[in-house]
Order: C-alpha cells, then sequence, then structure tokens
C-alpha cells in the first residue's frame, strides 16, 4: 500500500465500507452464479441481501470475505482492496458462515479466544465475556462445542465472527435453525453491534427479519442485484395496503355497480377486500364508502392492512427477467 495508514483513513473516510465493482463470478463447472454485481454498502448501516435460493448471495459474500474468488471485478473494504490488500480486509470483517464447519473438540470459549488470536489481537478476556454473555453462551463457555445444539452452535459461529472486534460483520443466514426467543435474542445483538457503529450485511430467508433489522434492502436474484432501497422506501412506494370490510349482512355477490374497484369478497361472503396503491395520491377509499353506502351495504367494522416486505419481495422475484 503506497499511501500512509492516515492518508488511507481521510480516504476511506469518504467511501462506503464496502465498495463491490462490476463482480462476476463464474464456477469451475462453468455456472455464471454473479454477472456484473455493483453494490456500495455504507458505514454502520445493517444492509439485508435477499433473494431466492441459489441467487447468489454466499458466493458473493464469500467473494468479499476472500474464500471464494472472483471471477471479474473488483471489491474493496474501507478502501482496501480484497485482493491486494488481503490482510487490512481480513482483519476487519467478521463472517458467519451460512454453513457449519467441521465440528470441533475445543470449547466455546477456547473457539471464540483462538478464532480472536487467529487476528493478531491480544487477548481480551473481558471482551469475550461481553460476546458470550450477549448470546446467552456464557453458561456454556467451557462445553465442547460438538455437545452444543443446532441454536447454540450457530451463536457460537456469531461469537467466533465477533471475538476479534470486526467493523463489518456478514452474516449469512444467522438465524436459520434458531427458535423465535433466541432470534429475538439475536436481533438484539445485531442491533446493539449497529448501535456500536459496526456494519451489518445479513442474508436470510426470514424476511421479517430483514423488516426489523435492516436500514437498507437488496434484492438479488439469479446472479443481479434487481433492487436495493432504503426497507422503509420500499415498503413505502412497492407496499400495498389494504382495506377489509366486515359487512352486517353476507353478500352472495359484488354488485355490478361497485366492480371498478376490484373488491374481493371472502369465501365465506362476510368480508369485502379493497386494495389500493399508498403510493397514489387518491386511494379512492372516500368515493368507495360512499357507493357501498348507496348500493345499501352496510359494515359493522373495518380495517387496514399492509403488504409486508416478504409480499414485496415474492412481487419482485417473480417479476419476468
Ligand atoms: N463451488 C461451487 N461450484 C459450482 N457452483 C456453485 C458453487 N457454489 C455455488 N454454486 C452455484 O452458484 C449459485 C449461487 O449459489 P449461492 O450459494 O451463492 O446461492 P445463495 O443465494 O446463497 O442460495 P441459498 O439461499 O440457498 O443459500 C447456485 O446455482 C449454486 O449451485
Ligand atoms: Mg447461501
Amino acid at each position: 500500500m503506497p499511501i500512509s495508514d492516515a492518508k488511507h483513513r481521510i480516504i476511506a473516510g469518504m467511501q462506503s465500507m464496502i465498495s463491490i465493482k462490476d463482480l462476476s463470478k463464474v464456477y469451475a463447472g462453468g455456472f455464471t452464479a454473479l454477472k456484473s454485481v455493483s453494490l456500495d454498502i455504507d458505514r454502520g448501516e445493517i444492509f439485508a441481501l435477499l433473494g431466492p435460493n441459489g441467487a447468489g448471495k454466499t458466493t458473493l459474500i464469500n467473494i468479499v470475505c476472500g474464500i471464494v474468488n472472483a471471477s471479474g471485478g473488483s471489491v474493496e473494504v474501507d478502501g482496501y482492496d480484497i485482493q491486494r490488500d488481503f490482510r487490512q480486509t481480513r482483519t476487519r470483517i467478521g463472517l458467519v458462515p451460512q454453513e457449519m464447519a467441521s465440528e470441533s473438540f475445543e470449547t466455546v470459549w477456547n473457539t471464540c479466544s483462538f478464532s480472536r488470536g487467529l487476528f493478531g489481537k491480544p487477548p481480551s478476556p473481558e471482551y469475550l465475556e461481553k460476546v458470550l454473555r450477549s448470546l446467552s453462551l456464557w453458561d456454556k463457555r467451557d462445553t465442547i462445542t460438538m455437545q452444543l445444539s443446532g441454536g447454540m452452535k450457530r451463536r457460537v459461529l456469531i461469537a467466533k465472527a465477533l471475538a476479534h472486534e470486526p467493523e463489518v460483520l456478514f452474516l449469512d443466514e444467522p438465524t436459520a435453525g434458531v427458535d423465535v426467543e433466541l432470534r429475538q435474542d439475536m436481533w438484539n445483538v445485531v442491533s446493539a453491534l449497529r448501535d456500536q457503529g459496526v456494519t451489518v450485511i445479513l442474508t436470510t430467508h426470514y424476511i421479517e427479519e430483514a423488516e426489523q433489522l435492516a436500514d437498507r434492502v437488496g434484492v438479488i436474484n439469479h446472479g443481479e442485484i434487481i433492487l436495493v432501497e432504503q426497507k422503509a422506501k420500499l415498503m413505502r412506494d412497492l407496499g400495498k395496503k389494504q382495506l377489509v370490510l366486515n359487512l352486517q349482512e353476507p353478500l352472495s355477490e359484488v354488485p355490478a355497480e361497485l366492480k371498478d374497484y376490484g373488491l374481493e369478497l371472502s369465501d365465506d361472503h362476510n368480508d369485502l377486500t379493497f386494495t389500493y396503491d399508498t403510493a397514489r395520491e387518491r386511494t379512492g377509499i372516500t368515493a368507495l364508502l360512499g357507493d357501498l353506502s348507496k348500493a345499501g351495504i352496510h359494515f359493522n367494522d373495518l380495517h387496514t392492512s399492509q403488504s409486508s416486505l416478504e409480499e414485496i419481495f415474492v412481487d419482485l422475484v417473480k417479476r419476468p427477467q
């Protein structure tokens, strides 16, 4: 690296934490897993990468972490190139892999402190204790990891990834196979990391996880990033809202004069659902309520529901390429 570290820091300070440019990956068998992916991850954000099985999420993460070689393009982490400055980039990164590595005969404590040592950090029992406690692993610190349950092993992977105090944490399906209560605990751990300034990139099939945690969401499909957006904006722009009217009297069918509203009658004929676009200036609700009343249709109750990130995601990946 020709420039001094201090100068480097100043330059890096103006950049994203991770900058991916035109990244491609063709596996040995000839399969193209990534097609010219470009993506910038801001410092301190939680970025959720969503995509169906085989979309290329793990490939992308593994390239950034130096486990898989790219076929083309470049990646910088904190301003350092992942190939040229591998040691610089690798020490900044913690990775919780999707696949569990071979079973270990080491204790939880030793696994984590050894990992810290590998990155050249001096021992810090206080820090490790804090990490293990935050992941509810403190009581298991002297247990051989092989003898832990699946969900505990997954938490050990997180503790191990955090052991060297990384600035960027990759979580490749962190809560797969973790029970609901623990998942909430892990979300708290991730939020706390963000509060400490750690940049977090996670992949998940529990879209609720992205909905809860992420600042931004990227959707990848067939090796291409098809969308990157602030989560809140994504949900606002692509989310549809529904108004459900619980009728006083069951309705045999939607009257012809109301057909332009695209109302759906429930199977038990008791509810009418109106779907509207929140981005539109006029939702049509006022007109609908007026026309319902004119048609002699009265309701007991009404409520609205907003589509979840999950529904938005399913819509996105179903779109023709
Ligand atoms: N070592 C490999 N050799 C050949 N092809 C591979 C290899 N690893 C992954 N692939 C292929 O690359 C594509 C992307 O795989 P990847 O593991 O990145 O997907 P993913 O988005 O992480 O999926 P999942 O949600 O199932 O974890 C898949 O079609 C996969 O079969
Ligand atoms: Mg994967």
